[in-house]
């Protein structure tokens, strides 16, 4: 596969304005992407839970300009109100993706956003965001070809996601997907997302994700510029090597169902990400004093339970904790006895694993 596939030949239709809706999930990443290469390339493979409660839903509206333009034509608003704020990504946006999307600059777009989480509690929303856009734009192509293949639309979906943020494009499919050249997993690609080709045990099945909001302000530091920080990083080889070997030894794991070595994984991946920004130069601390205090509550939980309860972290304080759901009552009560203290304003999200994004 390479970029080329995507460019489309002419489109079989004409079409003069119309509509498309679709509602895509956020990701949890086991063994994260963290670092990259020009044009979005990841600078090592990737693999993430898909989720299900937490989603963007997307209305795109779509009518043709009487002639195109040499900029893009669009409004664009979050559950309600125009961002004007959003309008300088978008537009970024579509300038990587106008090569494989010829038809951008002939459409004035109208695009109606919302997030099924509550807005700035921390939850990063670029992978649900960018997916359900490239999900839309890509049924408007859909409707200018009307020939196109289901793997060649899913497979696109995840290429222009992937453009808009790295992360969206394991956003499209679920339960379990996985990005960036690995050796050792067949059909991997830097350019798509695809989902998890090998056995997985059933213990993951419904596995359980509770975010627990620790801090709901903006982060001091973006993805962006944390990728950025992975060049001449005194660690980014070792760390890249890592991630293959890590994805490696989760084939076996996933296959096993065996959850004491998936959690030694998923948390030494989760740390090691911070490790990484905490080794930049200029070094930052995305971490807060809760996040520690919610990992050591954790440990020791897990220790005297018993249980397969652990955690992981994205770019941010917030914790995500995974644990299978046939625990889910007993860590459910651990939850809302020793860790929700520790959540601003005691505000926390009930995840679990899910399917992939849906026409909305
Ligand atoms: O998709 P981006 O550029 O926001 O990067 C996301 C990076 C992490 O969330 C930290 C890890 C990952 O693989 O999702």
């Amino acid at each position: 596969m390479t970029e080329q596939d995507f460019i489309p030949n002419t489109y079989a239709k004409e079409i003069s304005s119309g509509k498309t809706s679709w509602k895509s999930p956020s990701n949890i990443a086991l063994v994260k992407y963290w670092g990259k290469k020009e044009g979005q390339i990841p600078a090592n493979p990737s693999i993430s839970f898909t989720l299900d409660n937490c989603a963007t839903t997307t209305n795109l509206n779509f009518s043709k300009l009487a002639k195109p333009i040499e900029d893009y034509s669009f409004d664009i608003s979050l559950e309600g109100k125009v961002k004007e704020d959003f309008k300088p990504k978008i537009a970024t946006f579509f300038k990587r993706i106008e090569k494989y999307l010829p038809f951008l600059k002939e459409y004035h777009f109208t695009i109606e956003t919302s997030n099924s989480f509550p807005h700035s509690s921390g939850i990063a929303s670029s992978a649900s965001g960018m997916s359900a856009l490239a999900l839309c734009l890509m049924d408007i192509e859909r409707q200018l070809n009307p020939l196109m293949s289901e793997g060649y639309f899913t497979q696109k979906a995840s290429f222009l996601a992937r453009l808009g943020s790295g992360s969206a494009a394991r956003s499209i499919q679920g339960p379990i997907v996985q990005w960036g050249n690995h050796n050792d997993t067949e059909g991997s690609s830097d350019l798509i997302g695809i989902k998890y080709p090998y056995k997985v045990h059933e213990v993951f099945e419904n596995y359980c994700d509770t975010i627990l909001l620790v801090d709901k302000g903006q982060k001091q530091v973006s993805s962006t510029v944390g990728h950025d920080l992975m060049h001449n990083h005194p660690f980014a080889n070792q760390r890249f090597d890592q991630a293959h070997e890590n994805l490696t030894s989760l084939i076996s794991i996933f296959a096993s169902g065996d959850l004491n070595e998936f959690i030694k994984i998923v948390e030494s991946e989760a740390l090691t990400l911070h490790a990484m920004m905490m080794t930049s130069m200029p070094y930052f601390i995305l971490m807060k004093p809760n996040t520690l205090e919610i990992i050591n509550k954790i440990w020791a939980f897990r220790e005297q339970s018993k249980t397969h309860v652990c955690f992981t972290l994205d770019a941010g304080a917030n914790v995500h904790v995974l644990y299978p759901e046939s625990e889910k009552s007993i860590i459910d009560q651990f939850i809302k006895n020793e860790l929700v203290a520790y959540c601003e304003n005691g505000q926390y999200i009930c995840d679990q694993i899910g399917f992939g994004a849906k026409k909305a």
